[in-house]
């Protein structure tokens, strides 16, 4: 663990310097372009638009191979967010989140009356009921082109044939080989009888290969019943899990309404709950619109101080009100309305931070892995997909013959009922687990428009930075003026509400803008590693040109167009 934060670390300072400056050029296409955490991935994407794929065929067949190329957050055995628009603005949200087994209760992580983080977020309790295959099939059937089985294809053959492992993934397989080591089908899968793989090796997984043959033969039947949801049961039945097979044939992906908001002429949509990413994002815009941030400058104190004090309202919002809208009313509609943020803006004062009060509750711990993707067709149509096993490598269990991993998504629900306390965890009722429900995300892919015409596809992992994130992307496109690859790879801050701080990322704040906000009552706190990784695409001003930019902290990522 310890080499893997150097690791990250030594290879975000290196980063650093071109981080602070401006002048990064994204990359440039006409055509078409997909943007990802793996260019090589990206390329399935562009080939299946070179073929007259659609964004959607695209982003099916990237989010597969991604299944296979970048198995620490790509995945069959987790579940996500995809938002569709298409170039005449129809936009839909495809929610995939994992749900609860029909045997999940809001006590189910307590052992003797007592929590147990073990058992809520590391073992097979933690598993959610996987939603990314039915996800991607359902956004497939209404906006697909090619056929189902070309887009499974290319992950077949990468896992068939292997590709090569890079410094990166190698370095990853390594970290996270001893947490493997309760699992021996996962140590099978991901080193060499214990033996880490080592940068340059052919990386091969032929009983992934043989799950995706069964996707690709029967669609979301080929997983959620038949040999692989036996393989699932019996993994669960082995290590004391809930999900059996009636828990997987009953999983459907669901169409929702995005959310929506307006920031300074420019049109949001976002992924309504079980999300609270959408919200949150439209709720911090509507507070940010009413100062001229371009005038108080990026990441000065004034604006520093603003965008904190909105992030710490709106993420009080989130632990407040927002879980899965199956289970219970969510206010969307008052907290994304602009009435809402001006009372809100008016409990900001410019001189003074406010105080988060922990009568009630704080977050969770940080988790580590989610990826996004961006993708625009010819058309001019766009996806903005999301999609986790929670954790890095997820649970990291790997089901025995079906070779992929499970989430360990159950960890995003509250731990219990009334479990509030300073140390983090929260134990209010809108995120209690209950029977199939959906657990809360903070996972926001999100698409801009201006005057009806696509601008920004956008989105990143991050766990709950996710959502500061895709703020600051926007807001250093639109308020600062900068390329998609610059915001992408500008240093960012991070308020939560709690704790209670301002989280900023190494040298991305001045000495003396740090004494500033300390000045008005704010504690900072400076360092790596920082989790969020965007992958974004504009549309220039003449609708032309795609550009996209990856984020440099992971050196694997690529914007690749056509
Ligand atoms: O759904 C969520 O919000 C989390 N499970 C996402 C985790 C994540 O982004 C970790 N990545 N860095």
């Amino acid at each position: 663990m310890i080499r893997r934060v150097t690791g990250l670390c030594l290879a975000l300072w290196a980063l650093t310097v071109p981080m602070l400056h401006a002048g990064a050029q994204p990359s440039r296409a006409r055509r078409g372009m997909v943007a990802c955490q793996n260019a090589l991935t990206a390329d399935v994407g562009v080939r299946v638009l070179a073929e007259g794929g659609t964004a959607v065929d695209a982003a099916v067949a990237t989010a597969l191979a991604l299944a296979v190329t970048h198995p620490s957050a790509g995945n069959l055995g987790g579940g996500g967010f995809l938002l569709y628009r298409s170039a005449a603005g129809d936009a839909e949200a495809f929610d995939f989140r994992e749900t609860a087994p029909a045997g999940a209760s809001a006590t189910m992580f307590l052992r003797n009356g007592k929590y147990d983080a073990g058992l809520h977020h590391d073992s097979h309790l933690a598993v959610g009921v996987p939603g990314t295959v039915a996800g991607l099939h359902l956004a497939w059937k209404d906006h697909g082109r090619l056929p189902w089985r070309r887009l499974v294809e290319p992950a077949i053959t990468l896992a068939r044939e292997g590709f090569v492992v890079t410094d990166t993934f190698a370095r990853d397989l390594a970290d996270i080989l001893p947490e493997m080591k309760r699992y021996p089908a996962s140590v099978a899968q991901f080193s060499r009888a214990g033996v880490p793989y080592d940068a340059g090796d052919v990386f091969r997984q032929a009983d992934l290969a043989r799950t995706l043959e069964r996707i690709a033969e029967k669609g979301p039947d080929g997983f959620y019943q038949g040999e692989t949801a036996d393989l699932i049961e019996a993994e669960m039945k082995r290590g004391g899990g809930l999900i059996d097979r009636a828990d997987l044939k009953a999983y459907e992906a669901r169409k929702r309404t995005p959310v929506k908001g307006t920031y300074r002429g420019y049109e949001i949509l976002s992924i309504p709950p079980p999300s609270s990413g959408g919200v949150a994002l439209i709720e911090m815009l509507n507070l940010l619109e009413g100062w001229d941030l371009h005038a108080t400058g990026f990441l000065s104190a004034a604006t520093v101080h603003r965008m904190a004090e909105s992030m710490r309202r709106a993420y009080a919002d989130r632990a407040r009100y927002l879980g899965d809208p199956d289970f219970g009313l969510v206010p969307v509609e008052r907290l994304t309305s602009k009435d809402y943020a001006g009372k809100l803006r008016g409990t900001i004062r410019e001189d003074r931070a406010s105080v988060s009060s922990p009568s009630n509750f704080s977050w969770g711990k940080e988790s580590a892995q989610t990826t996004h993707l961006s993708v625009v067709d010819a058309e001019r149509n766009a996806v903005s997909l999301t999609y986790t096993l929670e954790d890095g490598f997820g649970s990291k269990i790997v089901v025995p013959g079906a070779g992929f991993l499970l989430n360990n998504e159950m960890g995003d629900f509250n731990a219990g009922p009334g479990l509030t306390t300073e140390e983090g965890l929260i134990g209010t009722e809108a995120n209690l687990a209950a029977p199939r429900k959906r657990m809360l995300s903070s996972m926001t892919p999100t698409i801009l428009s201006k005057d009806g015409r696509l601008f920004m596809v956008i989105g990143t992992p991050g766990g709950r930075r996710i959502i500061n994130t895709i703020l600051q992307v926007i807001l250093d496109v639109v308020d600062f003026g900068m390329n998609i690859q610059e915001a992408i790879d500008a240093p960012r801050i991070h308020h939560q509400w709690l704790p209670d701080e301002i989280n900023y990322e190494t040298r991305g704040l001045s000495p003396d803008t740090v004494a500033l906000l300390r000045g008005k009552g704010h504690k900072l706190h400076e360092g790596w590693p920082w989790p969020s990784i965007p992958q974004g695409i504009v549309v220039s001003a003449e609708g032309g040109v795609l550009e996209g930019g990856s984020d440099r902290r992971d050196p694997d990522g690529g914007a690749v167009g056509r």
